[in-house]
């Protein structure tokens, strides 16, 4: 490749039509990184991360990468998509492909390799579809014929990186968020009057879309531990469907509060596009959801000085400092889940003191600049190394 000078174009490739918390780091990357350093070019489908990347004065090149998988036009549409990559490429005069999803990654590890640019793979789920897939091999082998094509792997998380395959070398950079956009405020009352839930009950929340992975039925069991214990607590779930999925679920945990008696204890939110108002007006915040390769969620929760009560698996033990943020039960026990929230429902000082712990933490390991930072150097040494 010819001499190159900074600020170096970079061309980052998202498929998501939709907004997902990939897609939230991207945008918060994109909008931060140093201009006299690189130029980002982002290559999305149209939809609300290409609208809201526009908005934040991103150039945006309107890119379909349509799913591949039992797609009957699968060939035909990964040989599109890959030209569209190359020719971008070649517009932009990219000093690297980065590659922000799994399916952006299939089509651009081709497009890197042809056009003879180096290849970044962000990853941040730990298996290439959304859950665990019913057989491993096909996964194991696409991750190994992706992690081989490309120069910079960056991972999410350590559990992440434990998904891969073992033989290649990892970056793990956690996500960070803005912590003046997620700032403690104690005025929970509009959230409140919003979803009839009374301004001084105690109040548990979750925080994430209605997916069986996420676990609301499992924090509906909680409540349902909690009422017995403290009947005035309530309870309330943000989340929906935004990604358009079915709705079957939804109304399964909607059975289930009324079935456990918990009817006007659990709210349901339905999705928010700001969470904010929810975690100002939660007392304890829960995530009682499978393995997670990151969570954003917990960081935001954390970051309006929440303590967060956790399963100890995936992402969770590299984010929650137990006993010191919130506390880490062990993965799948409930009950423990809710011994753990009834301690803090019982002890406002030590609420207060994991909370202030909590966003202190984040300031220190997960704010938005040094996420942007540490991507920038990994971008930059290895541009200037090849
Ligand atoms: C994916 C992961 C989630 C993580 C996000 C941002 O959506 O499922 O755990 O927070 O990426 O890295």
């Amino acid at each position: 490749m010819s001499k190159r000078i900074r600020p170096y174009p970079i061309l980052f490739v998202d498929h998501a039509p939709a907004m997902g918390g990939a897609e939230h780091s991207l945008l918060d990357l994109l909008q931060n990184l140093d201009r006299r350093l690189l130029t980002p070019h982002l290559a999305a489908p149209a939809g609300k991360l290409a609208e809201a990347a526009t908005q934040r004065g991103i150039t945006v090149h309107l890119t379909p990468l349509p799913r591949l998988r039992r797609s009957p036009h699968a060939l035909i549409n990964w040989h599109k998509g890959i030209r569209m990559l190359m020719t971008l490429a070649d517009t932009v005069n990219a000093a690297a492909i980065y590659a922000n999803t799994v399916r952006s990654a299939v089509y651009a590890a081709l497009a890197a390799r042809l056009g003879q640019r180096p290849f970044v793979w962000h990853m941040h789920d730990f298996w290439l579809t959304e859950e665990r897939p019913s057989s491993l091999w096909p996964d194991t082998l696409l991750k190994q014929l992706l992690c081989a094509q490309a120069q910079l792997i960056i991972t999410n998380s350590k559990a992440t990186a434990d998904h891969l395959p073992p033989n290649y070398h990892y970056v793990t950079i956690y996500n960070g968020i803005d912590p003046d956009k997620f700032r403690p405020q104690n005025n929970g009352r509009p959230f409140r009057t919003r979803f009839q839930i009374p301004h001084h009950a105690p109040l548990v929340g979750m925080v994430g879309r209605l997916r069986p992975w996420k676990g609301a039925h499992r924090f509906i069991t909680l409540a349902e531990l909690i009422h017995q214990q403290m009947p005035h607590v309530h309870f309330v779930i943000v989340g929906g469907t935004p990604l358009s999925e079915d709705d079957s679920y939804t109304n399964k945990i909607h059975d289930q509060a009324v079935a456990a008696g918990l009817g006007n204890r659990c709210h349901f939110t339905g999705h928010l596009e700001d969470v904010r108002p929810a975690l100002a007006a939660i007392d304890v915040f829960v995530h009682p959801g499978d393995p997670e390769p990151f969570g954003l969620v917990n960081i935001e929760a954390m970051a309006m000085q929440k303590p967060v009560v956790a399963f100890a698996h995936g992402a969770l033990p590299e984010i929650v400092v137990e006993g010191e943020t919130g506390f880490l039960v062990p993965p799948g026990d409930v009950s423990a889940l809710a011994a753990a929230t009834l301690k803090l429902l019982q002890d406002a000082q030590l609420r207060q003191r994991m909370g202030k712990n909590g966003r202190f933490h984040v300031l220190q390991q997960f704010s938005k600049e040094r996420m942007v930072r540490q991507i920038e150097q990994n971008l930059l040494t290895m541009i200037e190394q090849a």
